[in-house]
């Protein structure tokens, strides 16, 4: 199959349709990630996203739909603390779990009796939302347990042969994936951090719990449990006050012959004076856009990753250090 990356317009998205109609998938920019998108109505085009990027069949999908889509179709109960979030941050990077109103294939919750519902802001997302007039399951577009896509690049570079279209929205502004949050509760509560906080969301709905999991108890998010987001290179973890031991590490690899880079924020580049640096930025929304674009660059140069992690680790960066801990677990 020939993949081809298509700017966004009406032969494009003419065409988008046409494939999600007969049951295909398109990979679509969001702000987040790029997504990897099938009719979430009909279960062998979902069954084919699993196959495509090789995911295993109990993670369960998000649906992706238009801002203007009726959600109480697919949906059983919308409690009023989730309308008020839905009014103060979508369109855009928050992903509600509801119980199902069993509308969509049930391959897409992986048999569970909740549904993940997203709305994103991305324009070319919205376009591509509005003209396939259907609900889209997708997952972020790369190959299963692979750093996600934030490029049509980084697309073609995971699903070349894979799939036949790519709509290229540009660079993904935001850069991790969209926070998930269980709405089947009394109290909204965090089961994927991202760029929607805790705090944010808190200061909406009154108060929001963040889930951890348990050793041995059921997980309430199926994806939390594998490994995820990994560069193909060796890599290293460095908490901020350890940066010195990472720059240590950094020099003996080289003396080895290795071809060592340091990913850090750009206040600790300055500080270790190194060569190989893979720069994340100086601020913590420019530390999440850059995340997934400086480890697929870094693995395609480097044999290791000795990542150094940002001294701030509140707020967005609970996220960015979610992703930085599996990207080098
Ligand atoms: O930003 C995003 O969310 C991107 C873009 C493409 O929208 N999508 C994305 O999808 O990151 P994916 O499949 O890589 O991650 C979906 C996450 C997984 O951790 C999965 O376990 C969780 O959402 N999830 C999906 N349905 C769920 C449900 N019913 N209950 C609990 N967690 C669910
Ligand atoms: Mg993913």
């Amino acid at each position: 199959m020939e993949t081809r990356i298509y700017n966004i317009d009406g032969h494009s998205l003419a065409l988008a349709k046409k494939i999600i109609e007969s049951g295909g998938a398109v990979a679509f920019p969001t702000e987040t990630v790029y997504g990897l998108g099938a009719n979430a109505l009909n279960d062998e085009a979902v069954r084919g996203i699993y196959a495509i990027k090789g995911r295993p069949s109990d993670n369960p999908l998000i649906v992706h739909v238009h801002k203007d889509y009726d959600l109480s179709s697919l949906v059983d109960f919308i409690p009023e603390y989730s309308k008020e979030l839905a009014k103060a941050f979508l369109p855009g990077p928050l992903t509600m779990v509801y119980r199902s109103s069993k509308k969509v294939s049930p391959v897409v919750s992986c048999g569970l009796d909740t549904l993940a519902v997203r709305i994103p802001s991305h324009e070319g997302a919205q376009e591509f939302l509005k003209y396939v007039d259907l609900p889209i399951a997708a997952p972020s577009a790369n190959i299963s347990k692979h750093v996600s896509p934030v490029t049509a690049q980084h697309v073609f570079d995971d699903l070349n042969g894979r799939i036949s279209c790519i709509l290229d929205g540009g660079k993904c502004s935001g850069g991790i994936e969209s926070t998930v949050l269980d709405c089947t509760g009394d109290v909204p509560c965090v089961l994927r951090s991202g760029l929607v906080t805790r705090d944010m969301i808190a200061q909406v709905a009154g108060e929001c719990d963040e889930y951890h999991m348990v050793e041995g108890e059921k997980v309430r998010s199926p994806g939390m449990k594998y490994k995820h987001y990994s560069p193909r290179c060796m890599t290293r973890l460095y908490s901020y006050s350890d940066r010195f031991e990472a720059l240590r590490e950094y020099t003996e690899c080289k003396k080895r012959g290795l071809k060592a880079y340091i990913m850090c924020d750009d206040g600790v580049a300055e500080e270790l004076k190194i060569n190989d640096v893979l720069k994340l930025g100086a601020d913590e929304s420019e530390i999440a856009r850059n995340l997934y674009d400086k480890l697929r660059e870094g693995e395609q140069v480097a044999e290791i990753i000795i990542a150094v992690a940002p001294l701030k680790q509140d707020g967005v960066m609970v996220g960015v250090m979610n992703r930085l801990s599996k990207a080098c677990g």
